[in-house]
């Protein structure tokens, strides 16, 4: 993998900056920052195959999360809500906090679990809020907290999914989405958690990784996921569109619809 390159800019280097810590913490190293791009000089072909999917090139969120960045390119002061507060995994709440104090903006992260924020809130910046709810309950009151404040950014990683029976997950994630619409800036982004694009997406190859792959290529099942009914309203509707997925899904809003 020696020299292969990707170019970062302003925006999406706070992405590498974090999973890159997120990487080192995990024992892992397969990328340096040499100038403004990231030079792949690790040795993939050590890493067992189980893991690769992980890796991406630090871990399977990178690029989605990367790309989001990216594309917001430094946009000053902007919304960003969160439901699924930092835990042990991504850290999301550090990432999104520390795009607040570099581009300024405010922060709402939502968890039904009190420990969350009493965990992180030393850490993170006066304008990024913890609240303590169910978050589509929370989001459906959004208005009523944060009259004339719409939200520019919505990454949605709450309720886990449980693969053998993602039903409830499936359902809080439409809740959550169908809550935020009208909410939403004219121009959106919406990231959601834990939404495989095909079972070659899970992060994991043993028994999980086995159930999901026969249910979908055997019975031809959908895909289960935190997002698997967004994706399935959203099919048709100009104002989104799916702009990567991978492990997670990335959307894009418009309130004035995208041409076909
Ligand atoms: C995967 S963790 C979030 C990880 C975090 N985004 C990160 O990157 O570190 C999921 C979180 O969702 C929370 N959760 C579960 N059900 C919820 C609900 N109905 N409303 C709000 N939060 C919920 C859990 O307490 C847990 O902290």
């Amino acid at each position: 993998m020696s020299g292969v390159a990707i170019s970062l800019n302003e925006s999406s280097f706070l992405a590498y900056e974090h999973f890159q810590s997120r990487v080192n913490r995990e024992g892992h190293l397969f990328g340096t920052l040499e100038g403004n791009v990231i030079v792949f000089s690790g040795e993939l072909d050590k890493v067992p195959y189980e893991t690769r999917s992980m890796l991406h090139p630090f871990h399977i969120n990178y690029f989605t999360f990367s790309t989001l960045l990216d594309k917001l390119n430094g946009r000053k002061d902007l919304t960003i809500v969160e439901t699924g507060t930092s835990a042990n995994a991504v850290d999301s709440t550090s990432l999104w906090d520390s795009w607040i104090r570099k581009f300024g903006g405010h922060l709402t992260t939502i968890d039904i679990d009190p420990s969350r924020k009493l965990i992180g809130q030393s850490r993170w910046c006066s304008q990024t809020e913890a609240v303590v709810s169910d978050s589509a309950e929370y989001l459906r009151n959004w208005k009523i907290h944060h009259p004339n404040q719409t939200i520019d950014v919505v990454y949605l990683d709450s309720w886990d999914v449980d693969w053998h029976n993602p039903t409830a997950c499936q359902k809080h994630g439409l809740a959550e989405f169908e809550a935020i619409i009208p909410c939403l800036s004219k121009h959106a982004w919406i990231l959601i958690d834990d939404t495989p694009k095909d079972p070659s997406w899970l992060p994991d190859r043993g028994a999980i990784y086995h159930y999901v792959s026969t249910n979908v290529h055997t019975f031809g099942d959908p895909i289960p996921g935190k997002g698997a009914l967004v994706l399935k309203m959203i099919e048709g509707d100009l104002r989104f569109r799916v702009v990567l997925h991978q492990y997670q899904l990335l959307i894009e809003y418009s309130a004035f619809g995208f041409s076909a």
